[in-house]
């Protein structure tokens, strides 16, 4: 069974068809780096992953469960970074947490024990009783991809996740994603950093003006564009044909 199959989605905002008949699957255990321009359409896709919109058309599962028949099943198998962590300002760091550990019903001791390990594992100890208002853009990234582990996903879904983190977070962030996956965790990740996917994610999906254009391992991309190309340049060179 897959843990993420997106079938022919389609979305429209107004006149806008920010997807067009968008088809992926991702296998358990796999880190899917989801790459294109702005605007392609990769939050729209996560968007409908985690139930915040509906596709016009399409389907999608998350490790074989409809996001829209069976929403509350789906969703409480995702951990979600957001592209525009905008909510919660006058929460604490651990009140946000204790706040995100009660709506998925994990159990006080275990949260409790969860905050401590992934504020120490980002270096966000002295920030435990600030408010979330108070952090800096890369602070509020730590925090988001604390919240999101800490649920205990089958699969993460993170948009942008390392925008604003400094080397070392990006680090501790991706050897954490790494040890997940190593569990059979699944992620999904959309990214503009290509040189941070690049040793990083097991498989690479490129999607330009809502549909995929280009998908498999770093290697095989780079067969399509010359063995010497870069990331930056398949995907310069993919983009631009399509
Ligand atoms: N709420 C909205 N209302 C109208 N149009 C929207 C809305 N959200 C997205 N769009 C449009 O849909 C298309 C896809 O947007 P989306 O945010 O999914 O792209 P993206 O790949 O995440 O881009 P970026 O790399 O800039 O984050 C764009 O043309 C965008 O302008
Ligand atoms: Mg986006």
């Amino acid at each position: 069974m897959y843990a993420i199959e997106v079938l022919n989605l389609h979305k429209s905002y107004g006149e806008t068809e920010a997807l067009r008949g968008l088809t992926f699957k991702v296998k358990p255990g796999e880190i899917y780096g989801l790459l294109g321009p702005n605007g392609a359409g990769k939050t729209t896709t996560l968007k409908i992953l985690v139930g915040l919109l509906k596709p016009d058309r399409g389907t999608a599962r998350i490790c074989g469960r409809d996001i829209v028949s069976h929403r509350v099943e789906a969703l409480s198998l995702i951990g979600y970074i957001p592209e525009n962590p905008v909510c919660f300002q006058n929460l604490t760091v651990k009140e946000f947490l204790e706040f995100i550990g009660s709506l998925r019903r994990l159990d006080r001791e275990s949260v409790e024990e969860a905050i401590n390990h992934y504020l120490d594992l980002f270096e966000l100890k002295g920030k435990r009783d600030e408010f979330i208002g108070n952090l800096s853009r890369g602070m509020i990234q730590k925090v988001l991809a604390s919240a999101a582990f800490m649920v205990k996903p089958k699969v993460l879904i993170m948009d942008e996740p390392m925008a604003g983190m400094d080397p070392e977070a990006q680090h501790v962030f991706k050897e954490e994603v790494k040890r997940m996956a190593s569990q059979g965790v699944t992620a999904l990740i959309s990214s503009h950093l290509l040189d941070m996917v690049e040793k990083f994610c097991t498989k690479l999906g490129i999607i330009s003006r809502g549909e995929l254009i280009a998908e498999g391992s770093l290697e095989d991309l780079k067969q399509r564009a010359g063995e010497e190309a870069s990331l930056e340049e398949v995907f310069l060179r993919l983009v631009g044909e399509s």
